[in-house]
Protein backbone atom coordinates (compact mmCIF):
# COMPACT_ATOMS: atom_id res chain seq x y z
CA UNK A 1 0.00 0.00 0.00
CA UNK A 2 1.25 2.98 -0.98
CA UNK A 3 0.75 6.64 1.24
CA UNK A 4 -1.74 8.12 3.20
CA UNK A 5 -3.37 12.29 2.02
CA UNK A 6 -5.33 13.89 3.97
CA UNK A 7 -6.83 16.26 2.71
CA UNK A 8 -8.99 18.73 5.08
CA UNK A 9 -10.02 22.56 5.07
CA UNK A 10 -7.77 23.60 7.90
CA UNK A 11 -4.25 21.77 8.00
CA UNK A 12 -3.56 21.81 11.88
CA UNK A 13 -0.21 20.39 11.69
CA UNK A 14 1.44 19.68 15.30
CA UNK A 15 3.48 22.55 16.55
CA UNK A 16 6.79 21.87 15.98
CA UNK A 17 8.32 22.79 19.48
CA UNK A 18 6.28 20.00 20.65
CA UNK A 19 4.15 22.76 22.66
CA UNK A 20 1.33 21.16 22.29
CA UNK A 21 -0.92 24.09 21.02
CA UNK A 22 -2.27 22.10 18.56
CA UNK A 23 -5.41 19.54 19.22
CA UNK A 24 -5.66 15.70 19.49
CA UNK A 25 -6.66 14.87 16.23
CA UNK A 26 -3.72 17.03 14.97
CA UNK A 27 -1.39 14.53 16.64
CA UNK A 28 -3.44 11.11 15.71
CA UNK A 29 -3.38 12.79 11.75
CA UNK A 30 0.16 13.87 12.10
CA UNK A 31 1.16 9.81 13.39
CA UNK A 32 -0.82 8.35 10.46
CA UNK A 33 0.92 10.24 8.25
CA UNK A 34 4.44 9.84 9.69
CA UNK A 35 3.66 5.76 9.49
CA UNK A 36 2.63 5.94 6.01
CA UNK A 37 5.09 8.83 4.53
CA UNK A 38 2.14 10.85 3.66
CA UNK A 39 0.96 14.28 3.10
CA UNK A 40 -1.76 16.83 4.85
CA UNK A 41 -3.10 18.90 1.78
CA UNK A 42 -5.25 21.56 2.25
CA UNK A 43 -5.47 25.06 2.79
CA UNK A 44 -3.21 27.55 4.59
CA UNK A 45 -5.75 29.87 6.37
CA UNK A 46 -4.45 33.00 3.72
CA UNK A 47 -6.04 35.19 1.54
CA UNK A 48 -4.96 36.64 -1.57
CA UNK A 49 -5.99 38.92 -4.33
CA UNK A 50 -5.96 36.18 -6.96
CA UNK A 51 -5.90 32.48 -6.98
CA UNK A 52 -2.61 31.06 -8.26
CA UNK A 53 -2.66 27.32 -7.52
CA UNK A 54 0.30 27.91 -5.75
CA UNK A 55 1.17 25.25 -3.42
CA UNK A 56 3.85 26.13 -0.16
CA UNK A 57 5.33 22.60 0.46
CA UNK A 58 6.95 22.33 4.20
CA UNK A 59 7.65 19.40 6.77
CA UNK A 60 6.72 19.91 9.96
CA UNK A 61 7.46 16.85 12.55
CA UNK A 62 7.64 14.41 10.02
CA UNK A 63 4.77 15.16 8.24
CA UNK A 64 4.72 17.03 4.84
CA UNK A 65 2.01 19.52 4.26
CA UNK A 66 0.80 20.80 1.38
CA UNK A 67 -1.18 23.93 1.35
CA UNK A 68 -2.38 26.28 -1.07
CA UNK A 69 -4.07 30.09 -0.64
CA UNK A 70 -7.57 31.11 -1.52
CA UNK A 71 -8.35 34.12 -2.96
CA UNK A 72 -10.91 36.80 -1.49
CA UNK A 73 -14.32 35.33 -3.55
CA UNK A 74 -12.63 31.82 -2.41
CA UNK A 75 -13.21 32.47 1.25
CA UNK A 76 -16.63 34.46 0.97
CA UNK A 77 -18.74 31.93 -1.05
CA UNK A 78 -17.20 28.30 -0.58
CA UNK A 79 -15.69 29.10 3.61
CA UNK A 80 -17.82 31.71 5.13
CA UNK A 81 -20.83 30.87 2.27
CA UNK A 82 -21.66 27.65 1.45
CA UNK A 83 -19.91 25.69 4.66
CA UNK A 84 -20.80 28.23 6.55
CA UNK A 85 -23.48 29.55 5.94
CA UNK A 86 -25.48 27.02 4.19
CA UNK A 87 -24.48 23.48 5.30
CA UNK A 88 -23.11 24.30 8.79
CA UNK A 89 -26.80 25.48 9.98
CA UNK A 90 -28.83 23.24 8.30
CA UNK A 91 -26.61 19.81 9.39
CA UNK A 92 -27.10 21.04 12.61
CA UNK A 93 -30.87 21.92 12.09
CA UNK A 94 -30.65 25.41 12.13
CA UNK A 95 -33.02 26.18 8.92
CA UNK A 96 -33.73 29.04 10.14
CA UNK A 97 -30.20 30.54 9.25
CA UNK A 98 -29.70 28.92 6.03
CA UNK A 99 -28.27 30.97 3.59
CA UNK A 100 -28.77 29.82 -0.29
CA UNK A 101 -27.03 31.84 -2.80
CA UNK A 102 -26.58 30.32 -6.50
CA UNK A 103 -22.49 32.08 -5.89
CA UNK A 104 -22.26 30.05 -2.42
CA UNK A 105 -22.92 26.53 -4.38
CA UNK A 106 -20.51 28.10 -7.59
CA UNK A 107 -18.05 28.83 -5.30
CA UNK A 108 -18.13 25.70 -3.20
CA UNK A 109 -17.82 23.78 -6.44
CA UNK A 110 -14.84 25.85 -7.70
CA UNK A 111 -12.95 25.56 -4.99
CA UNK A 112 -13.24 22.10 -4.91
CA UNK A 113 -12.36 21.87 -8.30
CA UNK A 114 -9.44 24.05 -7.09
CA UNK A 115 -8.41 21.34 -4.43
CA UNK A 116 -8.67 18.31 -7.11
CA UNK A 117 -6.25 20.15 -9.62
CA UNK A 118 -3.64 21.35 -7.01
CA UNK A 119 -4.25 17.49 -5.46
CA UNK A 120 -3.77 15.50 -8.61
CA UNK A 121 -0.16 15.81 -9.72
CA UNK A 122 0.92 15.32 -5.89
CA UNK A 123 -1.45 11.65 -6.36
CA UNK A 124 0.84 8.56 -6.80
CA UNK A 125 -1.62 5.43 -8.51
CA UNK A 126 -1.05 3.75 -4.66
CA UNK A 127 -1.92 6.32 -2.31
CA UNK A 128 -4.96 6.20 -0.50
CA UNK A 129 -7.29 9.51 0.49
CA UNK A 130 -8.32 10.38 3.32
CA UNK A 131 -10.97 13.38 3.11
CA UNK A 132 -12.23 15.15 6.22
CA UNK A 133 -15.56 16.90 6.41
CA UNK A 134 -18.06 19.43 5.28
CA UNK A 135 -15.77 21.61 3.04
CA UNK A 136 -15.16 18.69 0.97
CA UNK A 137 -18.32 16.40 0.11
CA UNK A 138 -17.67 16.93 -3.34
CA UNK A 139 -14.04 16.20 -3.42
CA UNK A 140 -13.81 12.92 -4.96
CA UNK A 141 -15.99 13.74 -7.95
CA UNK A 142 -14.08 16.45 -8.75
CA UNK A 143 -10.85 13.94 -8.41
CA UNK A 144 -12.22 11.24 -10.12
CA UNK A 145 -13.61 13.41 -13.13
CA UNK A 146 -9.52 14.48 -13.17
CA UNK A 147 -8.77 10.72 -14.03
CA UNK A 148 -7.65 9.61 -9.90
CA UNK A 149 -8.61 5.83 -9.63
CA UNK A 150 -7.24 5.80 -6.10
CA UNK A 151 -9.62 4.51 -3.03
CA UNK A 152 -10.88 8.05 -1.64
CA UNK A 153 -12.46 8.24 1.64
CA UNK A 154 -14.82 10.61 2.92
CA UNK A 155 -15.28 11.37 7.39
CA UNK A 156 -17.99 13.79 8.45
CA UNK A 157 -17.27 15.46 11.25
CA UNK A 158 -20.51 17.34 11.96
CA UNK A 159 -23.83 15.36 11.52
CA UNK A 160 -25.64 14.33 9.20
CA UNK A 161 -29.47 15.44 9.05
CA UNK A 162 -32.92 13.95 9.00
CA UNK A 163 -33.83 13.35 5.78
CA UNK A 164 -36.87 16.02 6.18
CA UNK A 165 -33.93 18.65 7.13
CA UNK A 166 -31.75 17.58 4.48
CA UNK A 167 -33.59 17.63 1.79
CA UNK A 168 -34.47 21.44 1.73
CA UNK A 169 -31.40 21.93 0.40
CA UNK A 170 -31.66 23.05 -3.24
CA UNK A 171 -29.54 20.39 -5.08
CA UNK A 172 -29.01 17.67 -2.63
CA UNK A 173 -29.29 15.20 -4.86
CA UNK A 174 -26.36 16.34 -6.95
CA UNK A 175 -24.53 16.61 -3.15
CA UNK A 176 -25.33 12.80 -2.67
CA UNK A 177 -24.72 11.63 -5.60
CA UNK A 178 -21.26 12.72 -5.47
CA UNK A 179 -20.43 11.84 -2.59
CA UNK A 180 -21.05 8.00 -4.05
CA UNK A 181 -18.02 8.65 -5.76
CA UNK A 182 -15.85 7.73 -2.70
CA UNK A 183 -15.39 4.00 -1.47
CA UNK A 184 -15.96 4.85 1.76
CA UNK A 185 -17.98 7.34 3.88
CA UNK A 186 -17.77 7.54 7.76
CA UNK A 187 -20.06 9.37 10.03
CA UNK A 188 -19.34 10.16 13.72
CA UNK A 189 -22.39 8.05 15.13
CA UNK A 190 -25.20 5.24 14.02
CA UNK A 191 -27.83 8.00 14.40
CA UNK A 192 -26.12 9.92 11.52
CA UNK A 193 -25.34 7.31 9.83
CA UNK A 194 -29.10 5.71 9.65
CA UNK A 195 -30.44 9.38 8.30
CA UNK A 196 -27.78 9.07 5.68
CA UNK A 197 -29.26 5.05 4.62
CA UNK A 198 -33.20 6.92 5.18
CA UNK A 199 -31.85 9.00 2.33
CA UNK A 200 -30.49 6.72 0.23
CA UNK A 201 -33.59 3.95 0.67
CA UNK A 202 -36.36 6.82 0.97
CA UNK A 203 -34.94 9.80 -1.46
CA UNK A 204 -32.97 8.48 -4.02
CA UNK A 205 -34.41 5.68 -4.33
CA UNK A 206 -31.23 3.10 -3.56
CA UNK A 207 -30.94 0.17 -1.24
CA UNK A 208 -28.09 -0.03 1.73
CA UNK A 209 -27.09 -3.55 1.92
CA UNK A 210 -26.41 -5.46 5.49
CA UNK A 211 -22.95 -4.90 6.33
CA UNK A 212 -23.22 -1.39 5.08
CA UNK A 213 -23.17 -1.08 1.20
CA UNK A 214 -25.33 1.71 0.32
CA UNK A 215 -26.41 1.80 -3.49
CA UNK A 216 -27.48 4.84 -5.83
CA UNK A 217 -27.43 7.13 -8.65
CA UNK A 218 -26.21 3.64 -10.46
CA UNK A 219 -22.88 3.63 -7.83
CA UNK A 220 -21.92 2.18 -4.67
CA UNK A 221 -20.58 3.11 -1.81
CA UNK A 222 -19.70 1.20 1.90
CA UNK A 223 -20.89 3.15 5.00
CA UNK A 224 -20.29 3.37 8.08
CA UNK A 225 -20.29 4.55 11.82
CA UNK A 226 -16.61 5.40 12.97
CA UNK A 227 -16.96 7.55 16.09
CA UNK A 228 -13.82 10.43 17.17
CA UNK A 229 -12.22 9.97 20.12
CA UNK A 230 -9.27 11.88 21.81
CA UNK A 231 -5.53 11.39 22.33
CA UNK A 232 -5.74 10.62 25.72
CA UNK A 233 -2.21 10.34 26.88
CA UNK A 234 -1.68 14.22 25.28
CA UNK A 235 -4.34 15.34 28.05
CA UNK A 236 -2.63 13.06 30.80
CA UNK A 237 1.03 14.25 30.11
CA UNK A 238 -0.16 17.75 29.52
CA UNK A 239 -1.58 17.57 33.07
CA UNK A 240 1.60 16.67 33.75
CA UNK A 241 3.50 20.17 32.28
CA UNK A 242 4.58 22.84 34.31
CA UNK A 243 1.77 25.22 32.56
CA UNK A 244 -1.21 23.12 33.55
CA UNK A 245 0.61 22.60 37.24
CA UNK A 246 0.52 26.27 37.40
CA UNK A 247 -3.41 26.93 35.29
CA UNK A 248 -4.57 24.26 37.95
CA UNK A 249 -3.67 26.12 40.90
CA UNK A 250 -4.27 29.42 39.41
CA UNK A 251 -8.10 28.55 39.25
CA UNK A 252 -8.35 26.79 42.32
CA UNK A 253 -6.72 29.92 44.30
CA UNK A 254 -9.40 31.95 42.70
CA UNK A 255 -12.22 29.74 43.75
CA UNK A 256 -11.98 30.58 47.91
CA UNK A 257 -14.08 27.48 48.70
CA UNK A 258 -16.49 27.69 46.06
CA UNK A 259 -17.13 24.84 43.15
CA UNK A 260 -16.72 25.82 39.24
CA UNK A 261 -18.96 24.77 36.81
CA UNK A 262 -16.76 25.12 33.78
CA UNK A 263 -17.90 25.50 29.90
CA UNK A 264 -15.75 25.07 27.13
CA UNK A 265 -16.65 25.73 23.42
CA UNK A 266 -16.15 27.40 20.25
CA UNK A 267 -18.58 30.39 20.24
CA UNK A 268 -21.05 29.08 17.84
CA UNK A 269 -25.08 28.64 18.07
CA UNK A 270 -24.61 25.30 17.86
CA UNK A 271 -23.00 24.59 21.14
CA UNK A 272 -26.36 25.75 22.92
CA UNK A 273 -24.40 28.45 25.21
CA UNK A 274 -27.60 31.02 25.55
CA UNK A 275 -29.55 28.06 26.62
CA UNK A 276 -26.46 27.06 29.17
CA UNK A 277 -26.97 30.66 30.62
CA UNK A 278 -30.12 30.44 30.94
CA UNK A 279 -30.30 27.14 32.88
CA UNK A 280 -27.85 28.24 34.81
CA UNK A 281 -29.37 31.11 35.88
CA UNK A 282 -32.35 28.59 36.48
CA UNK A 283 -30.24 27.01 39.12
CA UNK A 284 -29.72 30.32 41.07
CA UNK A 285 -32.73 31.27 40.97
CA UNK A 286 -34.37 27.69 42.37
CA UNK A 287 -31.55 27.11 44.81
CA UNK A 288 -30.56 30.57 46.75
CA UNK A 289 -28.73 28.46 48.90
CA UNK A 290 -26.00 27.11 46.21
CA UNK A 291 -25.52 31.27 45.23
CA UNK A 292 -22.17 32.54 46.65
CA UNK A 293 -21.09 28.91 46.27
CA UNK A 294 -20.17 28.04 42.95
CA UNK A 295 -19.62 30.06 39.88
CA UNK A 296 -19.85 29.07 36.11
CA UNK A 297 -16.48 29.78 34.01
CA UNK A 298 -17.35 29.80 30.24
CA UNK A 299 -14.18 29.87 27.58
CA UNK A 300 -16.11 30.27 24.43
CA UNK A 301 -13.65 30.88 21.51
CA UNK A 302 -14.22 33.40 19.09
CA UNK A 303 -14.72 31.62 15.47
CA UNK A 304 -16.22 32.38 12.13
CA UNK A 305 -16.44 36.42 12.36
CA UNK A 306 -17.11 36.70 9.34
CA UNK A 307 -20.21 35.19 9.29
CA UNK A 308 -23.30 37.11 11.12
CA UNK A 309 -25.27 34.51 12.63
CA UNK A 310 -21.69 34.65 14.66
CA UNK A 311 -21.67 38.49 15.56
CA UNK A 312 -25.31 37.67 16.63
CA UNK A 313 -24.49 34.89 19.17
CA UNK A 314 -21.17 37.01 20.64
CA UNK A 315 -23.22 39.82 21.44
CA UNK A 316 -26.29 37.95 22.86
CA UNK A 317 -23.94 35.83 25.53
CA UNK A 318 -22.29 39.65 26.85
CA UNK A 319 -25.76 40.89 27.52
CA UNK A 320 -26.82 37.87 29.03
CA UNK A 321 -23.94 37.48 30.95
CA UNK A 322 -24.18 40.58 32.19
CA UNK A 323 -27.37 40.33 33.01
CA UNK A 324 -26.87 37.41 35.35
CA UNK A 325 -24.09 39.19 36.79
CA UNK A 326 -25.78 41.98 37.49
CA UNK A 327 -29.11 40.03 39.21
CA UNK A 328 -27.09 37.72 41.14
CA UNK A 329 -23.20 39.96 41.75
CA UNK A 330 -22.43 40.33 45.17
CA UNK A 331 -19.25 42.73 46.23
CA UNK A 332 -17.23 39.22 46.38
CA UNK A 333 -19.06 37.11 43.92
CA UNK A 334 -19.41 36.84 40.21
CA UNK A 335 -21.56 34.00 39.08
CA UNK A 336 -20.42 34.65 35.59
CA UNK A 337 -16.73 34.17 34.34
CA UNK A 338 -17.28 34.40 30.53
CA UNK A 339 -13.72 34.34 28.69
CA UNK A 340 -13.41 34.85 24.74
CA UNK A 341 -9.57 33.45 25.08
CA UNK A 342 -8.28 30.55 23.19
CA UNK A 343 -5.77 28.39 25.93
CA UNK A 344 -2.91 26.18 24.99
CA UNK A 345 -3.88 23.04 25.11
CA UNK A 346 -1.59 22.19 28.28
CA UNK A 347 -3.03 24.88 30.06
CA UNK A 348 -6.58 23.73 29.15
CA UNK A 349 -5.73 20.54 30.71
CA UNK A 350 -5.04 22.44 34.30
CA UNK A 351 -8.41 24.05 33.95
CA UNK A 352 -10.53 20.67 33.14
CA UNK A 353 -9.30 18.91 36.49
CA UNK A 354 -10.00 22.07 38.48
CA UNK A 355 -13.24 22.32 37.54
CA UNK A 356 -16.33 20.31 39.90
CA UNK A 357 -19.01 19.78 36.82
CA UNK A 358 -18.52 20.58 32.96
CA UNK A 359 -21.41 21.29 31.25
CA UNK A 360 -21.23 20.40 27.52
CA UNK A 361 -24.64 21.27 26.35
CA UNK A 362 -24.41 21.25 22.64
CA UNK A 363 -27.80 21.90 20.84
CA UNK A 364 -26.27 19.61 18.29
CA UNK A 365 -23.21 18.15 17.42
CA UNK A 366 -21.29 15.77 15.53
CA UNK A 367 -19.45 14.49 18.49
CA UNK A 368 -17.81 17.02 21.17
CA UNK A 369 -14.30 16.35 21.95
CA UNK A 370 -14.57 18.60 24.85
CA UNK A 371 -16.34 16.18 26.97
CA UNK A 372 -14.13 13.35 26.42
CA UNK A 373 -10.76 15.54 27.37
CA UNK A 374 -12.52 16.64 30.64
CA UNK A 375 -13.14 13.41 31.52
CA UNK A 376 -9.69 12.37 30.50
CA UNK A 377 -8.05 15.67 32.80
CA UNK A 378 -9.93 14.16 36.19
CA UNK A 379 -8.15 12.86 39.22
CA UNK A 380 -9.10 9.62 39.62
CA UNK A 381 -9.58 10.27 43.26
CA UNK A 382 -11.56 13.10 43.19
CA UNK A 383 -13.43 13.47 39.70
CA UNK A 384 -15.64 16.18 38.54
CA UNK A 385 -18.95 15.24 36.87
CA UNK A 386 -20.20 15.55 33.27
CA UNK A 387 -23.23 16.90 32.25
CA UNK A 388 -23.78 16.10 28.08
CA UNK A 389 -26.49 17.01 26.11
CA UNK A 390 -28.16 14.17 24.40
CA UNK A 391 -27.74 15.96 21.18
CA UNK A 392 -24.15 15.40 20.98
CA UNK A 393 -22.50 12.52 19.37
CA UNK A 394 -20.75 11.84 22.39
CA UNK A 395 -23.86 10.59 24.27
CA UNK A 396 -24.39 7.47 22.05
CA UNK A 397 -20.70 6.72 24.13
CA UNK A 398 -20.93 8.67 27.34
CA UNK A 399 -24.08 7.02 28.86
CA UNK A 400 -22.58 7.79 32.35
CA UNK A 401 -22.40 10.96 31.97
CA UNK A 402 -25.91 12.92 33.38
CA UNK A 403 -27.60 13.05 30.15
CA UNK A 404 -29.79 16.03 29.33
CA UNK A 405 -32.15 17.52 27.18
CA UNK A 406 -29.96 20.97 26.39
CA UNK A 407 -33.39 23.08 25.41
CA UNK A 408 -35.10 21.82 29.10
CA UNK A 409 -33.93 24.43 31.30
CA UNK A 410 -35.23 23.13 34.70
CA UNK A 411 -33.79 19.87 33.47
CA UNK A 412 -30.16 20.77 33.12
CA UNK A 413 -30.90 23.55 35.97
CA UNK A 414 -31.17 19.80 37.94
CA UNK A 415 -28.45 18.19 36.15
CA UNK A 416 -25.92 21.61 37.81
CA UNK A 417 -27.39 20.41 41.33
CA UNK A 418 -27.07 17.26 41.44
CA UNK A 419 -23.86 17.32 40.03
CA UNK A 420 -22.55 19.83 42.64
CA UNK A 421 -23.98 17.20 44.90
CA UNK A 422 -23.11 13.69 43.92
CA UNK A 423 -20.98 11.69 46.34
CA UNK A 424 -17.33 10.78 45.61
CA UNK A 425 -18.47 7.16 45.63
CA UNK A 426 -21.09 7.84 42.50
CA UNK A 427 -18.47 10.33 40.96
CA UNK A 428 -16.11 7.82 40.68
CA UNK A 429 -17.92 5.23 39.44
CA UNK A 430 -19.14 7.15 36.38
CA UNK A 431 -15.98 8.69 35.82
CA UNK A 432 -14.30 5.16 36.02
CA UNK A 433 -17.33 3.76 33.16
CA UNK A 434 -16.36 6.73 31.16
CA UNK A 435 -12.91 6.85 31.33
CA UNK A 436 -12.18 3.29 30.47
CA UNK A 437 -15.00 3.93 26.98
CA UNK A 438 -12.60 7.29 26.24
CA UNK A 439 -9.13 5.44 25.98
CA UNK A 440 -10.65 2.38 24.47
CA UNK A 441 -12.00 4.50 21.57
CA UNK A 442 -9.57 6.82 21.31
CA UNK A 443 -8.69 8.78 18.49
CA UNK A 444 -5.92 6.18 17.39
CA UNK A 445 -8.83 3.52 17.04
CA UNK A 446 -10.84 5.88 14.77
CA UNK A 447 -8.21 6.49 12.38
CA UNK A 448 -7.02 3.22 12.45
CA UNK A 449 -10.55 1.61 12.10
CA UNK A 450 -11.39 4.31 9.05
CA UNK A 451 -7.42 3.31 7.28
CA UNK A 452 -8.27 -0.39 7.75
CA UNK A 453 -12.00 0.06 5.97
CA UNK A 454 -10.79 1.90 3.69
CA UNK A 455 -7.52 -0.12 2.53
CA UNK A 456 -10.43 -3.35 2.65
CA UNK A 457 -12.57 -1.21 0.11
CA UNK A 458 -9.23 -0.67 -1.89
CA UNK A 459 -8.28 -3.94 -2.37
CA UNK A 460 -11.71 -5.67 -2.06
CA UNK A 461 -13.43 -3.65 -5.14
CA UNK A 462 -10.53 -2.38 -7.78
CA UNK A 463 -12.53 -4.00 -10.66
CA UNK A 464 -15.87 -1.96 -9.64
CA UNK A 465 -13.94 1.18 -9.39
CA UNK A 466 -12.13 1.25 -12.37
CA UNK A 467 -15.76 0.53 -14.34
CA UNK A 468 -17.43 3.17 -12.10
CA UNK A 469 -14.44 5.81 -13.28
CA UNK A 470 -14.65 4.71 -16.31
CA UNK A 471 -18.57 6.04 -16.27
P1 LIG B 1 -15.85 21.65 17.44
O1 LIG B 1 -15.07 20.72 16.59
O2 LIG B 1 -17.25 21.91 16.96
O3 LIG B 1 -15.16 22.93 17.75
P2 LIG B 1 -15.24 19.84 19.70
O4 LIG B 1 -15.66 19.90 21.12
O5 LIG B 1 -15.38 18.51 19.06
O6 LIG B 1 -16.07 20.96 18.89
O7 LIG B 1 -13.72 20.27 19.57
C1 LIG B 1 -13.29 21.51 20.04
C2 LIG B 1 -11.78 21.45 20.25
O8 LIG B 1 -11.30 22.78 20.40
C3 LIG B 1 -11.39 20.68 21.49
O9 LIG B 1 -10.23 19.93 21.23
C4 LIG B 1 -11.12 21.78 22.52
O10 LIG B 1 -10.12 21.46 23.45
C5 LIG B 1 -10.64 22.92 21.65
N1 LIG B 1 -11.03 24.22 22.22
C6 LIG B 1 -12.27 24.74 22.32
N2 LIG B 1 -12.24 25.93 22.92
C7 LIG B 1 -10.95 26.17 23.25
C8 LIG B 1 -10.27 27.26 23.90
N3 LIG B 1 -10.90 28.35 24.34
N4 LIG B 1 -8.93 27.16 24.04
C9 LIG B 1 -8.27 26.08 23.57
N5 LIG B 1 -8.86 25.04 22.96
C10 LIG B 1 -10.18 25.08 22.79
O1 LIG C 1 -15.73 19.89 13.93
C1 LIG C 1 -16.21 20.69 12.94
C2 LIG C 1 -15.22 21.75 12.47
O2 LIG C 1 -15.82 22.52 11.47
C3 LIG C 1 -13.92 21.24 11.92
O3 LIG C 1 -13.98 20.78 10.60
C4 LIG C 1 -13.10 22.46 12.07
O4 LIG C 1 -11.73 22.24 12.01
C5 LIG C 1 -13.55 22.98 13.43
O5 LIG C 1 -14.90 22.65 13.51
C6 LIG C 1 -13.31 24.47 13.61
O6 LIG C 1 -13.98 25.24 12.63
P1 LIG C 1 -13.22 26.26 11.68
O7 LIG C 1 -12.19 25.48 10.93
O8 LIG C 1 -14.27 26.85 10.81
O9 LIG C 1 -12.58 27.27 12.59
Amino acid sequence: MGRLIVVSNRVQPPDAAGAGATGGLAVALSAALREYSGLWFGWSGETVDAFTGHLSMRKVGGVTLALMDLDEHDVHEYYNGYANRTLWPLFHYRTDLVAYERSFDEGYARVNARFAESLLPLIEPDDLIWVQDYHLLPLARALRRRGARNPIGFFLHIPWPARQIFTTLPRHAELVEALFDYDLIGFQTADSLQAFADYVKESAGGEVLPGGIAMAFGKRARIGAFPIGIDVAEITEGLKSDRAKAEFERVRASLLGRKMILGVDRLDYSKGLEERFLAYEQYLEDHPEGREHVFLLQIATPTRDEVEAYQDIRGRLESLSGRINGAYADVDWVPVRYVNKTYRRDALTGIYRAAHVALVTPLRDGMNLVAKEYVAAQDPDDPGVLVLSEQAGAAEQMREALIVNPFNREAVAEAIRRGLAMPLAERKDRWQALFDGVSTDDVAAWRDSFVAALKNEATADQPLRASANAR
